[in-house]
Formats: C-alpha cells, sequence, structure tokens
C-alpha cells in the first residue's frame, strides 16, 4: 500500500482489497508528492492537507461527507480534483467554503452525490480557472443563470443523466469559452432558441426533444457535432445558417413520420414560422438552411421514414456518410419534383456519398435514377431487405431502352456503381446470381450470406474475380454443385460455413487466400494438394461442424506441418468405421483407428474373392473328408486355414 514511485505518484487505489481499508487520508504522506489516487476507499472525512507540490487528487468513490473548511487551503498547485461518487450533499456550508478556497482548480468532478441546483452553485463559486466540469449523475431539475456565474471559463461541461427540463436563459451564453456541452440523458423537450456560437460539441441525446430550432442571423456558428439521437423529434432540426456542423446524429428519433418528403418539409417550415411568429408563408428555411451546412455524417438510422428524402438529403454536398438503416422505405422511387414539363424525370446527385447504410427497410425496389445518382458511392449496406438482382445490363439494354429500364425494372442493377467497392447483399432471399451481376463495379467485398437457397451461375463473379478481395457466401445452404467461382487472383478471406459443400472448388487454388472458414458443411475430406497450393498466404481455417472421415485425414497432417491455425480444431470431429471422435483424439493415435480401417475396407474389396475362396476351401474339406473314408490323417492341416479365412472375413 505504499509503495515508493519515483514520479512522487502515491497510489492508494482499492487500499482495503491489499493489506488494510482506508478510513481516512494517511497522515505521514510524502510533501513533495504531485498526484495521490485515493479513490475507491472508505474515507469519509477530509481535514487539512500540507502538499504543497499535489495537482491531482482522486477522491472518488468514497464516502466522503465531511470536508473541513480549510482542507484545501495548502494545495497551491491542486489542478485536478475528482470528487465523484461521495455523499457532498451533506454539511454544504463546511464542504463549500473547502471548495471555495481554490481558485485555481482547472478540472473538477463531482459526478453521483446527490446535488441539487443550489448546492452545485455553492460548490462553483470562486472558480475562475475552471476549465473542465463534470456532474453526471446527481439531481439538478432546472439550470440557473447564476449558476456558472463565477466559473466563466468553463470550456468543457458534462452534466449527462439528471433530470433537467428547464434551462434559463443566459445559463451557458455568458461562458465564452464554452466548446463541449453534454447534457445526455436528462428531461429536456424542446430547444426552441439555440444560441451558443461557440461551442462546438452538442449532446443531446436520450431526452424528449421534440423539436431543436436555430433563430436564423448571419452569425457563424462554430457547432460541428450535434448528437440528438434518442429523442422524439419528428422533423430534420433547423440548425444555424451559417455553421460548421458536419457530424449529425439524429437515430432512434421519429422523423419521417408525416409520410411524404413534400409534407415533412413544409409542417417543419410552418412550425418556424410559428416559433418566430412570421406571419408571411417564407421561404423554405429548412432547405435554405440545409444547403450550406458543410455536414460529411448524418445517422437516420431507426426512424420513421417510409419515403426517402431525395431533395433534402441531396442538398448535402458534402456528405459523405448517410445511414438510413431501419427505417420503413420498402420503395426508393424518384419522385423528384421537376421543374420543367419535361417528361424526363430530373436527375439530381449524392456527389460526396461514399458509405450508405440501408439495411433493414424492407426494400423491394430501388428506383435506378437513385442509383445513378451515387457518383461517389464506395460502400452500399443492403442487408436484410428484399431486393433480386438483375441479369446484367448488357443482357437488359439488348431488349429495351435504357430508359424504359429505368422505369419499370423491379430488379436492382448495379452496372452504373463504378466506384462501388463494398457490397453487402445478406439476407435479401436472392435466388439467383446470373452472369455478370456486378459487371462494371469495382467490388473489393461482397457479403452474400443467408439468402437461403441461392443459385450461383457459373460467370457470376465475371468482371469482378479480378478485384475481390473478401468473399461471404454463409448460411446459403448450397451444394457443391450450386457453387462455381473463378480463378479470384486477389482473394484473401473466404467465408462459405453452413453451406451443403461436400468439396472445396478447386479454382480457389488460384487465391492468396489468409482465412477460410467452412464450418458445418458435409466435407468429408479436403483435397490436400489444393491445401499445399495454398499454404503460401493460408493463416487460419475453420473446420469444425462437417463429416470427415478421420482415416482420409492427410489434408489435417498437411495443415500441421504448414502450421496453418485451426481456432475450432477442439471441436471438429470425424467418423471411423467404429465411432466417432474427436479429431484431435485421433491424431494422438491414428493407427490405433485407421489400421482397422483398412482391413475393413480390403474386405469390402476382396469379398468377392474370399466367398469363392471359402466356397472353394470348403469345397476342398469336402472332397477331403469323403476321402477321409479312403484315406487317413492328411485333413488336419487343411482344417486350420479354413478357420483363418473365416475370422479374416469378420
Ligand atoms: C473521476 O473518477 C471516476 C472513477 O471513480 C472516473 O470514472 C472519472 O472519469 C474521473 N473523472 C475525471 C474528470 O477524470
Ligand atoms: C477564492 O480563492 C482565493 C485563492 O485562490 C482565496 O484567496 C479567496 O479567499 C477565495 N474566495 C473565497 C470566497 O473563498
Ligand atoms: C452523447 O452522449 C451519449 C450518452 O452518454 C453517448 O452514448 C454518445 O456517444 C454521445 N455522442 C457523441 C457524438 O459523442
Ligand atoms: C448504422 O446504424 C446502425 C444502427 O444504429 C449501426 O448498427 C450501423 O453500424 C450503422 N452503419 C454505419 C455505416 O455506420
Ligand atoms: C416494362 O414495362 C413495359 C410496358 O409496361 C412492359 O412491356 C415490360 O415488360 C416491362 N419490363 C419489365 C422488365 O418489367
Ligand atoms: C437445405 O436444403 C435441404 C435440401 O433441399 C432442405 O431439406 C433443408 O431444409 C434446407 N435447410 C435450410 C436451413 O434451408
Ligand atoms: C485438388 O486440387 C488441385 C489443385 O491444387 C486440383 O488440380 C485437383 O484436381 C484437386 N483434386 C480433386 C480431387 O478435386
Amino acid at each position: 500500500c505504499y509503495p515508493h514511485l519515483p514520479d512522487f505518484f502515491l497510489f492508494l487505489k482499492h487500499c482495503y482489497k491489499s493489506i488494510f481499508s482506508l478510513y481516512s487520508v494517511p497522515v505521514d504522506l510524502d510533501v513533495r508528492l504531485r498526484r495521490l489516487d485515493l479513490s475507491n476507499n472508505f474515507i469519509r472525512q477530509l481535514h487539512t492537507l500540507v502538499l504543497p507540490y499535489l495537482e491531482q487528487l482522486d477522491l472518488s468513490a468514497n464516502q466522503l461527507d465531511l470536508i473541513s473548511e480549510g482542507a484545501f487551503k495548502n494545495l497551491a498547485q491542486l489542478k485536478e480534483l475528482n470528487l465523484s461518487r461521495n455523499a457532498l450533499n451533506n454539511n454544504l456550508d463546511s464542504n463549500s467554503k473547502a471548495l471555495q478556497s481554490i481558485s485555481r482548480l482547472q478540472s473538477l468532478d463531482i459526478s453521483v452525490n446527490s446535488l441539487n441546483g443550489e448546492a452545485v452553485e455553492l460548490y462553483l463559486r470562486n472558480k475562475s480557472s475552471l476549465d473542465q466540469l463534470k456532474m453526471t449523475g446527481n439531481a439538478l431539475t432546472r439550470l440557473s443563470h447564476s449558476l456558472f456565474k463565477e466559473s466563466k471559463g468553463l470550456r468543457d461541461i458534462t452534466i449527462e443523466d439528471n433530470t433537467i427540463s428547464v434551462i434559463e436563459e443566459g445559463t451557458f451564453e455568458p461562458l465564452s469559452q464554452l466548446e463541449m456541452l453534454n447534457l445526455a440523458k436528462n428531461n429536456l423537450v424542446q430547444i426552441c432558441d439555440f444560441k451558443l456560437h461557440h461551442l462546438k460539441y452538442l449532446n443531446l441525446s436520450r431526452n424528449s426533444l421534440e423539436y431543436f430550432f436555430t433563430h436564423e442571423d448571419d452569425q457563424l456558428y462554430r457547432l460541428e457535432i450535434l448528437d440528438l439521437s434518442f429523442n422524439k423529434l419528428l422533423y430534420f432540426p433547423i440548425v444555424p445558417k451559417m455553421s460548421s456542423l458536419r457530424y449529425l446524429h439524429l437515430q432512434n428519433n421519429m422523423i419521417g413520420t408525416l409520410n411524404s418528403e413534400a409534407t415533412m418539409v413544409s409542417e417543419a417550415n410552418s412550425l418556424y414560422n410559428e416559433i418566430i411568429k412570421e406571419k408571411i408563408a417564407r421561404k423554405n428555411n429548412l432547405h435554405s438552411n440545409w444547403r450550406l451546412m458543410p455536414l460529411i455524417y448524418i445517422d437516420l438510422s431507426y426512424n420513421h421514414f417510409t419515403s426517402f428524402p431525395l431533395e433534402t438529403l441531396s442538398l448535402l454536398s458534402s456528405l459523405e456518410t448517410l445511414n438510413f438503416s431501419y427505417n420503413c422505405l420498402q420503395n426508393i422511387v424518384w419522385n423528384i419534383r421537376n421543374h420543367s414539363d419535361s417528361s424526363y424525370s430530373r436527375q439530381i446527385f449524392f456527389p460526396s456519398l461514399k458509405h450508405l447504410d440501408l439495411q433493414s427497410n424492407g426494400l423491394l425496389y430501388i428506383s435506378p435514377l437513385f442509383l445513378n445518382a451515387l457518383t461517389q458511392i464506395e460502400a452500399l449496406n443492403l442487408q436484410d431487405n428484399s431486393l433480386q438482382l438483375c441479369a446484367s445490363m448488357e443482357h437488359l439494354r439488348s431488349s429495351q431502352s435504357t430508359q424504359q429500364i429505368s422505369l419499370n425494372t423491379s430488379c436492382i442493377a448495379f452496372g452504373r456503381l463504378r466506384t462501388l467497392k463494398h457490397l453487402n447483399l445478406k439476407e435479401n432471399k436472392i435466388k439467383m446470381l446470373n452472369p455478370n451481376t456486378f459487371q462494371g463495379t469495382s467490388l473489393v467485398s461482397l457479403n452474400l450470406a443467408r439468402n437461403s437457397d441461392m443459385v450461383m451461375h457459373e460467370g457470376a463473379l465475371d468482371s469482378v474475380q479480378t478485384t475481390i478481395q473478401s468473399l461471404i457466401i454463409s448460411e446459403i445452404n448450397m451444394t457443391s454443385s450450386d457453387l462455381s467461382l473463378p480463378c479470384m487472383p486477389v482473394l484473401t478471406e473466404l467465408k462459405a460455413a453452413n453451406n451443403r459443400l461436400d468439396i472445396i472448388p478447386s479454382s480457389l487454388s488460384c487465391s492468396p487466400l489468409r482465412e477460410i472458414d467452412i464450418r458445418n458443411n458435409v466435407l468429408m475430406t479436403l483435397n490436400h494438394s489444393l491445401i499445399h497450393a495454398l499454404s503460401g498466404n493460408l493463416d487460419r481455417i475453420y473446420i469444425s461442424g462437417n463429416h470427415f472421415n478421420c482415416c482420409d485425414s492427410k489434408w489435417v497432417t498437411v495443415l500441421k506441418e504448414l502450421q496453418i491455425e485451426m481456432p475450432d480444431m477442439s471441436d471438429t470431429e470425424c467418423f471411423t468405421s467404429i465411432s466417432n471422435m474427436v479429431m484431435t483424439e485421433y491424431l494422438k493415435n491414428p493407427l490405433l483407428y485407421c489400421s482397422l480401417h483398412k482391413k475393413a475396407q480390403e474386405v469390402h474389396f476382396g469379398q468377392m474373392f474370399i466367398i469363392v475362396l471359402f466356397a472353394f476351401v470348403i469345397l476342398t474339406a469336402f472332397i477331403l473328408f469323403t476321402r477321409k473314408r479312403s484315406s487317413s490323417k492328411i485333413q488336419y492341416n487343411k482344417k486350420p486355414t479354413c478357420y483363418c479365412i473365416y475370422m479374416y472375413t469378420f
């Protein structure tokens, strides 16, 4: 409990676990200490400390309820104080005087102390140097304008997990250094006037927010990250017009509940006009603000969209990542308002979008014009939808004009997504993978897992066979005859677990595979010359859940010799003519189990011969026996021969 650390850091955390419990601060501390960690003890009272060089004091997770007035007076260098998880809602008079005496403090943590607004206000007096404040898990219900009046230098405030429902005007505005504000897990219902220009990070996740509005002004806001996730928003937030907003978290809200995009936009605008008490119907505020936002990331997963807000999202010209998973789209149709009377649909673009997540949307249809709009797309997640894939574009072009295809095909064609590298089509009930399905893309990874009973046409991967590095075809229930793979010269990962494969395609010998997963198939053996061919790159292979023949397992020996990792070897079973056993068990003594097996096999092949031989011997014996009557004792030599052969056949 008293280690001598060279940097004058004394670590007395969890002392009760070792020699003794600390019920008070030890008296004989080295005066040169700079850091003192007394967390997780049973200290209840704190009296005067004389540690003139101490910079960091951690008293978190004790039972501290009384700090004597002069306790910190002699801690001239103290900069960081952690008092979280104590009982500082008691003895406010004495405790607050102690805390008020350290005006040089830069970081203070008073989380989980059952503090209310008045207590916090007292503790924050005389804190002109305070930079970082944490008061998570207290009992604050209202933030008053006088709360931070003596700690105006605050840069980073975290007040998560209280029950704040009111923030008085003037609470945060005077804090001119404030950059980070975390108010997650409170009871805020609306933000109808956001005006913290200096703020860079605002976290309002897990409140009950119904809307978020900013009054329009021409000032530049520095806001970069806004988290409004897990609230009750019905509309997109109205963010500052001139902002630096780059990350917008809106997942788990109710946006999109109002059916069409047009309704949603006009409702949001009229609500906005109501708030700013604008009488005349004004321009489209939502859109004019969004147009200027330098957003690169927006998370809209787990909302209520039934239609894709094409126009609104296409305004975000810097957007790189759009998460639209877990909504209820079903279809992405191209219902763009046309500027003229042209019968052709207007094409708009998502000019920077690289990552699009559309998982779990019940999608049956995606307009080809939507795919056209994704000019920079790299990763597309379509997992858990009901999409069917078109045969190659070439095939369609020959039968119809492109415009016709655009309007009424019910399948999805990837041909125009030249930049596409990562495609996830897991769980789509795809029945058939036609030749050249991915022609025109530059696929690096492809996930086709869990498309039960999908048939993969020979040539399905043609034209991406030279770029594909990771292929997942697990849980398809395909047999080896449903699977034909081309030579894939850069494939490094193959996952083919949970199928009914009985051989591994030998075309894989082309590939520099590093990892193979063939668990839960019906393989009886592996091609050891294929393994040799792969050995230059192969690191790992998963093999359990197959129906391996122990006695045809040269491949295991080869894998072992090549020192290829088999992580599930201990779960791998094989069978002999006698029983099933764990492969590792078998390998301890292969001869014991398989010499028998070999004999049995020989018997099988020699059965006819033995029957004939046996008949011959019986016949001979019979002849000898009949002769026995005439001649005498020679036949004794023959009988053991007959017996021996009989035993052998068993
Ligand atoms: C204070 O200590 C607690 C552990 O008891 C820790 O979780 C928290 O991060 C510390 N606060 C600061 C500001 O470092
Ligand atoms: C504020 O802190 C300074 C020292 O940092 C101290 O001299 C002064 O008495 C404190 N004020 C109060 C009201 O405690
Ligand atoms: C906001 O706070 C919540 C709750 O603590 C946290 O889970 C989330 O990661 C934070 N958001 C951001 C963008 O940091
Ligand atoms: C999208 O959101 C879902 C659910 O919140 C999450 O699981 C997924 O990882 C996210 N996708 C991306 C690309 O961030
Ligand atoms: C597209 O629509 C035309 C006319 O309605 C129809 O003849 C054609 O078969 C449709 N094509 C497909 C692929 O559905
Ligand atoms: C896999 O296919 C076999 C034969 O068609 C069928 O009996 C079995 O139910 C299928 N299994 C699954 C999980 O679809
Ligand atoms: C085993 O793999 C090699 C390629 O390394 C191939 O030439 C051979 O035909 C395969 N044997 C069987 C039985 O599939």
